[in-house]
């Protein structure tokens, strides 16, 4: 151990305390023997550095810094050197902030397109969403501060999300839901991990020994700190064990002495809490050293520019009939959409991010050479019809060469800790576009949505611009592309289905009981809708440019690929050159391709580039449950090269040395597999991919410590479905509202365990088996489990506290 000589001088009480947060965002320092405390702030997309009191879900203002635009947005980028440049300035920021630990980026793949935290995430495709993440964590990383890749692993689904059991075979695990991770800690060599809230196969991730110790520590190398989400922990003692090193946020003491005793009764070894506290000696240390270094500001304007190209690189073209996009100079537009003068720039919940300037397209647009017949705000946020902005709308609309309407998701409609329950836009902004439309069919839409949304009503516009959400400098961004400053390049990061029925989890997502079955296994996003033939509205990987793309000359080496692409257009522009993988015939069932590789070229116009995309570990490999471990299917495999996952230009084949002897699955007892018709998979077949038992999810009986608040509902105790009441009313209110309570929601979804492990120490786990039993109807043994638990937990926090003194 490194650090054997301080880890003898600690006391057990010492090490115990060690291993939780002392407060919202900070670990505990040890004075006597010169250990500092550390910070930890989100996030993802924009440092959220709380200067007064702290908490989880972005209630409390925090300093100001740069935000950068989301990572669903950056993703369309397929741009690696952006996000390191992106995650240099948020190392920067954080480090002028006195952050030490960065709680991003989040990789949770898109499983469906409901997750309340798309926008947070990268893509549907863990390839994607590993490079991506791991350029931003090297970015971070190289200032002196550590990233956290989050939410170790498979969270997909923000339902009750802490108290949720994610059933997934392991190579759908492996292949889709930890790859990613892989990328970004064997690549990226992301210092520290955040264990996601839920169970996955039944155990949580905090204490999953599979996930922690025999994948992240000693299959990818990972040597640095594992840190709890924020109420994650279950029990702390199985979490050391497994390999986590620090439970967050504030458990006060009831943790560390549940740590002690666990030692004392043989549950896990001392040896199991030295090796933790080594690894987060480690990280403390370092970080001691690092500090020294620490500049007080940021070059705001710099990091401004950062995130206006960001944000130019990211949007996607979707539509552009009869060269409708660019404008030409001097056109004249109507400015129309309430989101032109609010934009809605960032998500909701722990990223959300003070950002040090804002820039609006109602306020900037005069800075660009078109004539503004007017500007309006055509709908109100609320969803209500409202006739006098229509009014308007329709009157401007009239009076313009071309109307630009901008739209999208409101800020209710996606937000951590709540899912969408459809994908629509507003109704009143549908209404609305149908009716300019018809007025004047020079209509340009430019969309503000964190995910994918339905889009029956394209067909009304002429030219499309999807801005996902595009940060504070975005709005300079979108102008630059709409007058052709820029010429737009980004590619999207998921499939958009034509309906939400399409999706492959349609019917098993978001789970309602306790356990979440993944039972379409690998065919997320394109793998499914390419191996079922559903036809998609945009494809994954799609955005147009305002030049040509040519692609010729494919060449497959022995280690990789090399093509030559053409920019034959009128325009410099940007090309996301794919590489997609597949077997024909294939005897393990696979979707019909898989991204491997991509380069985004950068070419003027006329210009010719040869592009390399290397092969490596990851182009022909699959997840073999029989023998577990990575293997190859010998076959010609098809390389697919194209400018997006349905635009292949050219194909060559190669074939490939197998290591596989006996193949995995048993092609009769799970063809639905093998034909990717997944949406309605038999109990035997899911059996089958398990490798076992489907867990009974069933809630039934009496509420357990880990069931969460509203579970209530059919609890014994009136007092409990009071409560339950109560809360569900709140969160009506706040849903009608149009604004996310976020703190109703996560009180909503939590589970009375997180009582003991966020509230400082004020409530201990004994007193929350109290509370259950006074839930479950036993209200005498309950309230004096209560009571004397209260006592007991003020008596030993403060003995603890003194040894802690000493
Ligand atoms: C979120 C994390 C976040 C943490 C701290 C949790 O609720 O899931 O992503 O980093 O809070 O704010």
């Amino acid at each position: 151990m490194k650090y054997a000589e301080i880890i003898k001088r600690m006391t057990i009480e010492e090490k115990a305390a060690f291993l939780s947060g002392k407060g919202e965002w900070q670990t505990r320092e040890i004075d006597r023997l010169g250990i500092p405390s550390i910070f930890c702030s989100d996030g993802p997309h924009g440092v959220r550095k709380q200067a007064g009191a702290g908490d989880h879900l972005g209630l409390n203002e925090s300093l100001p810094a740069t935000c950068f635009p989301t990572a669903a947005t950056v993703a369309n980028s397929w741009d690696t050197e952006l996000g390191e440049a992106m995650g240099e300035a948020l190392g920067e920021e954080a480090m002028a902030l006195g952050v030490n630990v960065l709680l991003g980026p989040g990789l949770n793949i898109k499983r469906s397109p409901l997750c309340g935290r798309n926008f947070e995430y990268f893509s549907e495709d863990p390839y994607l969403s590993g490079k991506i993440a791991a350029s931003y964590v090297r970015g971070i990383q190289s200032k002196g501060v550590y990233a956290c890749p989050k939410h170790f692993a498979v969270n997909s689904q923000e339902l009750r999300r802490m108290a949720m059991n994610a059933v997934v075979d392991e190579r759908t695990l492996r292949e889709i839901y930890l790859t990613g991770f892989e990328i970004a800690v064997r690549e990226g060599h992301a210092k520290t991990i955040m264990s996601a809230y839920n169970e996955v196969n039944g155990t949580y991730a905090n204490e999953n020994k599979h996930l922690l110790k025999d994948i992240l520590r000693d299959e990818w190398g990972f040597d640095g700190i594992v840190i709890t989400d924020w109420g994650a922990s279950n029990d702390h003692a199985l979490g050391v064990a497994a390999g986590s090193n620090l439970e967050m946020p504030n458990p006060g003491l009831g943790s560390a002495r549940e740590l002690i005793e666990a030692v004392r009764s043989g549950k896990i070894s001392e040896t199991d809490v030295d090796e933790r506290v080594d690894e987060l000696l480690d990280t403390v240390m370092t970080f001691n050293g690092n500090a020294q270094k620490k500049a007080g500001t940021f070059d705001v304007d710099a990091h401004h520019e950062i995130a206006r190209r960001a944000s130019a690189e990211s949007a996607v073209l979707l539509k552009n009939e009869a060269g409708t996009l660019p404008l030409k100079k001097g056109t004249k537009v109507a400015i129309i959409g309430d989101l032109a003068f609010t934009p809605r720039y960032q998500g909701a919940g722990s990223s959300l991010v003070n950002p040090t300037k804002l820039e609006t397209i109602s306020e900037i647009v005069g800075n660009y050479d078109l004539q503004v017949v007017g500007m309006t705000k055509g709908y109100s946020r609320s969803g209500e019809e409202d006739a006098t902005l229509k009014k308007e709308a329709l009157d401007i609309a009239g009076r313009a060469d071309v109307v630009i309407y901008f739209f999208g998701l409101n800020e209710d409609s996606e937000s951590e800790g709540m899912d969408r329950t459809h994908m629509r836009i507003p109704q009143n902004q549908i209404t609305l576009l149908k009716e300019l439309a018809g007025v004047n069919n020079n209509l340009v839409g430019v969309i503000s949505a964190g995910s994918a949304i339905e889009m029956p009503w394209n067909t009304h516009f002429k030219a499309i611009l999807h801005t996902y959400l595009c940060g504070q400098a975005g709005a300079g961004a979108v102008l630059d592309i709409l007058t052709g400053k820029v010429n737009p390049s980004g590619k999207l990061n998921e499939s958009i289905p034509l309906r939400l029925e399409d999706n492959s989890c349609f019917g098993y997502y978001p789970a309602s009981e306790r356990t979440s079955e993944y039972r379409e296994g690998i065919y997320v996003g394109y793998r499914y809708y390419e191996k079922a033939g559903i036809p998609v509205l945009y494809p994954f990987g799609y955005g147009l440019s305002y030049t040509e793309f040519k692609y010729s000359d494919l060449e497959i080496t022995k280690t990789g690929i090399r093509v030559t692409v053409s920019n034959e257009g009128e325009k410099d522009g940007a090309e996301v050159v794919q590489m997609y993988v597949g077997l024909p015939n294939a005897g393990v069932f696979r979707p019909e391709k898989e991204l491997k590789g991509f380069k985004k070229v950068f070419l003027k116009k006329g210009e010719s580039k040869k592009v390399e995309i290397s092969f490596d570990d990851k182009t022909f490999r699959y997840f073999n449950v029989k023998t577990d471990s990575w293997e190859v299917e010998e076959g010609d495999y098809d390389i697919k090269i194209g400018g997006s996952s349905a635009d292949i230009r050219l194909t060559a084949s190669c074939h490939r040395e197998g290591t596989t002897h006996e193949l995995p699955y048993n092609r009769e007892k799970m063809e639905c597999y093998y034909t990717g018709k997944i949406t309605n998979v038999p109990d035997a077949e899911f059996k089958e991919l398990i490798g076992g038992e489907i867990p009974n999810g069933k809630w039934c009986g009496e509420l357990g410590v880990n069931d969460a608040f509203c579970q209530m509902y059919y609890a014994k105790s009136g007092l409990a479905r009071f409560v339950y009441k109560s809360l569900t009313a709140m969160k009506k209110k706040a849903d009608e509202s149009g604004k996310p309570d976020l703190n109703t929601l996560f009180i909503y979804n939590m589970p009375f365990r997180a009582m003991a492990k966020m509230t400082g120490g004020a409530v201990d786990m004994d007193m929350v088996q109290g509370i259950v039993k006074i839930v479950n109807g036993h209200f005498l043994s309950g309230i004096s489990g209560v009571i004397c638990g209260y006592f007991r937990n003020r008596r030993q926090n403060r003995e603890y506290e003194k040894k802690l003194k000493v």
